[in-house]
């Protein structure tokens, strides 16, 4: 969905309500269902609790805005994907939240870890992930990159054009070592999700392409080259996907090419991987099936391909990165304006300008993604009006949440919790407008770590080569 409209006069029908999923709450200070990582209660002082610490507790030690990650909460999910997926290996998609101590979550919890850059690998190598658990993801690795991740036995390389086939083919033989590595396979599946987030069509940079040929083709040269152990082959049809069908339709494609590579060499592959991309819930709209339903799902169609195909079931693995990080995190803002602003025809919006915006959430702006806010620090008896939670930074796309019904008294001061934000928030955060970004804390019974430091303005001057 987007959210373009041609210049001219305002229009002022088409803005004046609220979109036709948004209910107005009969109560805008419950937490709905289903949005709200899992410790988080409004407690009996009135205030959202979460991890057992009031969300203005939560800034005054830590500052505003804030990242909150409840460490039980995602920690479970970790173990609930899991078990769920039993038999099933289960990497945890880095790009969706990463530092050390998440590393550390992941790993306790049995989980594999996927990156997809030199900074993730970094991070994960220094917070003592075993490299074995670790795979590679990346449409352009640098030599360094490989060379990193040779040298420290990375567990597999998802391989992701015949440039790269060729630099492993060096580095291996310059290194003396061997590469365990995946073939990431484009599909064709158009993923019924927002278009910069789909990538198994065919017009786009990832992987090779099935229907084409060159992913078959790229699978024999991996075989047949002496230091490359080909494991099997990667799909990723896209993100915040919530049907199973485009699932359903790559899994045939791949195993269709799995018993093709096998009627081509008479070996057959150990491996699947089918990428990640299961979707959440961000607002009263959203309803996302269970790990349990998907992995249910996914393994009765799995079952009934390999059937058809009569090809062995090979090793399954999957890289859900969003539904692991995403629902444990709240970002935590603090009200620094608000203002009416007339739309004609007698409806007005209301402004809620916090201290944070497009620079620690590019999400609405840059995939027109939608979220829900909640009047955090009070309850208020005051009648919800549309509102529309938006940043500081010097853009009109500067909008946190488009539309959400708040208290009609939200006032200067006021703390603003937004849910479902512990992925792609902070790990896609920028300076814009020279800002700091925000600081990442966990919480749990009462207690809050840092994870990530908040930046400050001396860090940014810092990189200004002009000042001492
Ligand atoms: N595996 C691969 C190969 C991927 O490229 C991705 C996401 C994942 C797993 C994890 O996907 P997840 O389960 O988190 O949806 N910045 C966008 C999402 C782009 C994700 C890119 N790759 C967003 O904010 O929605």
């Amino acid at each position: 969905m987007t959210h373009m409209h041609v210049a001219g006069s305002i229009h002022a029908d088409a803005t004046s309500a609220a979109p036709v999923w948004l209910i107005k709450p009969a109560d805008a200070n419950a937490l709905v269902d289903g949005l709200w990582s899992g410790t988080a209660t409004r407690a009996a002082d009135g205030e959202l609790h979460v991890g057992g610490l009031a969300a203005s507790e939560i800034i005054a030690q830590c500052g505003s805005p804030v990242y909150v990650v409840d460490e039980l909460d995602f920690r479970g999910r970790a173990a609930a994907w899991r078990e769920a997926f039993d038999g099933w290996k289960v990497y945890y998609a880095g790009k969706s939240f990463l530092c050390a101590e998440v590393a550390r979550w992941i790993a306790a919890e049995g989980l594999n870890l996927d990156v997809c850059s030199a900074g993730e690998l970094a991070v994960a190598l220094r917070a003592g992930l075993d490299p074995a658990r670790i795979g590679l993801h990346g449409n352009n690795k640098s030599d360094e990159l490989l060379r990193v991740a040779l040298s420290h036995g990375v567990g597999r390389i998802i391989v992701d054009s015949s440039d790269e086939i060729t630099r492993l083919e060096r580095l291996t033989a310059e290194l003396g070592v061997r590469a365990q590595v995946l073939i990431r396979v484009t599909t064709g599946v158009e993923a019924h999700t927002h278009e910069y987030i789909a990538t198994a069509h065919e017009d786009q940079k990832f992987g090779f392409s099935i229907s084409g040929g060159q992913a078959l083709v790229a699978m024999v040269r991996c075989y047949g080259s002496p230091r490359i152990d080909l494991m099997g082959i990667h799909s990723h049809i896209g993100s915040q996907i919530f049907d199973t069908n485009g699932f359903e339709v790559a899994t045939r494609r791949t195993l269709r090419l799995l018993s093709q590579f096998s009627e081509a060499t008479g070996t057959p592959l150990p491996e699947l991987d089918l990428g990640g991309g299961f979707g959440i819930a961000y607002t009263s709209d959203d309803s996302p099936a269970t790990a349990h339903d998907l992995a249910r799902g996914l393994d009765d169609i799995i079952t009934h391909e390999c059937r058809a195909f009569g090809i062995e079931r090979p090793l399954l693995s999957i890289e859900p990165g969003r539904a692991i990080s995403g629902p444990p995190g709240t970002a935590l803002y603090t009200v620094g304006t608000t203002k009416v602003v007339e739309l004609g025809g007698g409806h007005s919006r209301r402004y809620v300008s916090v201290d944070g915006g497009m620079s620690d959430n590019i999400r609405p702006a840059l995939y027109a993604a939608e979220y829900s806010a909640l009047l955090a620090n009070r309850v208020s008896g005051a009648a919800p009006v549309l509102s529309r939670v938006v940043g500081l930074h010097c853009e009109g796309g500067d909008i946190l949440v488009r539309d959400v019904f708040l208290p009609g008294d939200v006032r200067p001061g006021d703390v603003l919790a937004v849910p479902a934000s512990g992925a792609y928030s902070r790990s896609m955060a920028s300076n814009y407008n020279h800002t700091p970004r925000p600081g990442v804390v966990s919480v749990r019974d009462g207690r809050i770590a840092t994870l990530i430091r908040r930046e400050t303005l001396d860090d940014l001057l810092a990189l200004d080569a002009g000042l001492d």
